[in-house]
């Protein structure tokens, strides 16, 4: 339970909202029990009256008498009513200001959330899958936040409501007290006994929905497969056995569902029952009058709900203390990138690598040996190699999405470490292997890249149009109905490979960045496509300093120089005619994919 500590500063934010709410509960506990003795009151009236009017039967006075009855019963029903309707409208505001204030704390605790997670390394994100970190802003908050309003709004509730009816209780027949509120511990164990199950049931169940809902997304995403495969049969099967399981975990559920208020109205009724046996003895004895067993009818079905509560609240606050534990595991991870220079200057785009080692920490493969490598401003650097050879590696260092191990790398002369990230990905253009793009329009991904440059609608409507151009995928774009309205992705149509990788060309290069990197961009393309796009590359990458990752030689030969990686170190370098005259491994790839493209052309 201390991991809901760290939430007590949410109750001093909305202290005015917490403390009109404690206030609201007193009141309106108050106007729930105040009826009790007005009833009690009514009932001893009502014997008293009845007595007298019989004494006067038949007699003139009689009809005064019963009339006077009837003023006194009106009264206290008017009574009763302006007491329900006080005592309802304080319940209104106690949700209004308690349930308020935990939607308010859910809203800061999501954005706290989601705002971290902004700021974590992109290991983190390896490391954890995105369904766990999207159940901890969602559900573990959902639960975090049960606690903060209906578990609070019910305990004090509760606590209130002790304090003002077991001293009037107590007050007017001790003996009697003792024996109404004797059942109610063991209501409270039970109910927390059989919610638990409850809680626990309806988690297995929550959990079998989440493996029904990926196992259909797997499925219809993958569609194709399946059905090129001839495994539809074969899903079919397998889903039906998912659907199995979740009705027999949700009959199991309903076992305990159905438990639940019996439970409670029986042990309501064992109470009533006590108060009238033991109530009327007393009567009978002439301890109290017929009123009491009445007004406390009253309150023990007055005590028993908030009673059962205990049970309730106590396992709401067992999963909200467990959900706030996963929830700070991941708040209190430092990101291990962090930016210490706000400083906005001009980048140049010189780029040394000086014996960098580096090892990704979830394989403990090391992708990078020893890299040494320099490239002036405006320079050209190809990266040629097998794949697993590092060269993805090479990019992400500069991104600087991780850090080297050892050695170390520069950016103009400055360790990168030592620059501001912000203004370092704001002057780097990448286009990264995997291709992403959001499930936007076409238009909205290109001009993606210029996020924060201030260009008015026109200036921008021509660069993306530009940009599409260079990355030669105007004219597909312009083949489709919507043009650059096209929506892609999941509601979209589907753009080919090709035309995907043109797509994150277009993006990154709209921003005229200082640094471009290509990874692996233009695998998915036809030589002749290649050609085109690397000649309008060419025009956009003067002045600009420009690393190429490819496989292909056709891809990087025009480079000024050109590295040849194996094993996460520099096998060969040179420029395409020096790497040809070493005949080594550039020279080899060189023919065999010349080979390969002279069978392309038969
Ligand atoms: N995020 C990661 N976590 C763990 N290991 C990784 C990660 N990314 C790459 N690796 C490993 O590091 C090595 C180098 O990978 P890298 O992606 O740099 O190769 P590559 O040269 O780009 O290959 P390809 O040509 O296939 O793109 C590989 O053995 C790979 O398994
Ligand atoms: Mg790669």
């Amino acid at each position: 339970m201390r991991s809901l500590g760290s939430l007590n500063h949410y109750f001093w934010k909305y202290k005015y909202l917490f403390f009109s709410g404690l206030i609201c509960i007193v009141l309106s506990n108050f106007f729930a029990i105040y009826p009790a003795r007005i009833i009690q009151q009514l009932v001893d009236a009502v014997i008293d009256q009845i007595l007298i009017n019989q004494l006067f039967l038949g007699t003139p006075q009689y009809g005064a008498l019963i009339r006077q009855s009837v003023i006194l019963t009106s009264y206290f029903a008017l009574l009763m009513l302006a007491m329900a309707l006080l005592k309802g409208v304080f319940m209104f505001l106690m949700r209004q200001t308690i349930i308020i204030m935990s939607r308010h704390v859910e809203y800061d605790l999501k954005n706290a959330i989601y705002s971290h997670y902004q700021k974590l390394h992109t290991g983190f994100f390896k490391a954890n899958s995105t369904g766990d970190l999207m159940n901890r802003i969602s559900e573990d908050v959902g639960r975090v936040r049960m606690y903060i309003g209906p578990a609070i709004m019910y305990t004090s509730g509760l606590i209130i409501l002790f304090l003002l009816v077991v001293p009037i209780m107590f007050s007017t027949s001790p003996k009697l007290t003792l024996f109404v509120l004797m059942p109610l511990p063991i209501m409270s164990i039970a109910v927390y006994l059989v919610n638990s199950n409850i809680l626990r049931k309806s988690e297995k169940v929550q959990q079998q929905l989440s493996r029904i809902s990926s196992f259909v997304q797997e499925a219809f995403s993958g569609i194709r497969i399946l059905k090129a495969y001839n495994r539809l049969e074969h899903f079919g099967l397998e889903f039906d056995k998912e659907t199995d399981e979740y009705q027999k975990r949700n009959l199991e559920l309903v076992k305990f569902n159905a438990i639940f208020f019996p439970l409670i109205m029986l042990l309501i009724g064992f109470s009533t029952l006590l108060a009238i046996y033991v109530g009327g003895m007393e009567v009978a004895k002439g301890n109290i009058s017929p009123g009491v067993i009445a007004e406390f009818i009253i309150y023990v079905n007055m005590l028993t709900w908030p009673m059962a509560m205990i049970g309730w609240v106590t396992s709401l606050m067992q999963r909200a203390a467990a959900s706030q534990i996963r929830i700070n595991e991941f708040l209190h991870t430092a990101p291990e990138i962090v930016n210490h220079n706000q400083e906005v200057y001009p980048v140049n785009g010189k780029i040394e690598f000086n014996q960098v080692n580096f090892t990704y920490q979830e394989t403990g493969i090391q992708s990078i040996k020893d890299l040494s490598f320099q490239i002036e401003p405006g320079e050209t650097l190809a990266i040629l190699g097998r794949t697993g050879s590092g060269k993805s590696t090479v990019a992400e260092l500069l991104n600087r999405f991780y850090d080297p191990d050892s050695g170390n790398i520069h950016i103009d002369g400055k360790p990168l470490a030592e620059h501001n990230i912000y203004l370092m990905r704001k002057e780097t253009g990448y286009v990264s292997q995997e291709v992403f793009l959001f499930s936007d329009t076409i238009y909205n991904n290109i001009a993606f890249g210029l996020h924060d440059m201030n260009y008015s609608k026109e200036e921008e409507e021509k660069l993306v149009i530009q940009a599409a151009k260079d990355a030669d995928v105007y004219d597909n774009i312009m083949g489709f109905k919507d043009g650059f309205q096209t929506r892609i992705g999941e509601r979209g149509i589907t753009l080919s490979g090709g035309q995907k990788q043109r797509i994150t060309i277009a993006r990154a290069i709209i921003k005229q960045p200082k640094i471009l990197i290509f990874d692996d961009c233009l695998s998915a393309v036809d030589t002749e496509t290649e050609e085109k796009i690397l000649q309008n590359l060419v025009r956009i990458m003067k002045g600009k300093t420009c690393i190429l990752i490819s496989h292909r030689i056709s891809t990087v030969k025009m480079a000024d120089k050109i590295l040849v990686l194996d094993h996460g170190s520099i096998a060969e370098q040179g420029t395409h005619q020096e790497l040809m005259l070493q005949k080594g491994i550039y020279f080899d790839l060189y023919q065999k994919q010349l080979i390969e493209d002279q069978q392309e052309m038969v």
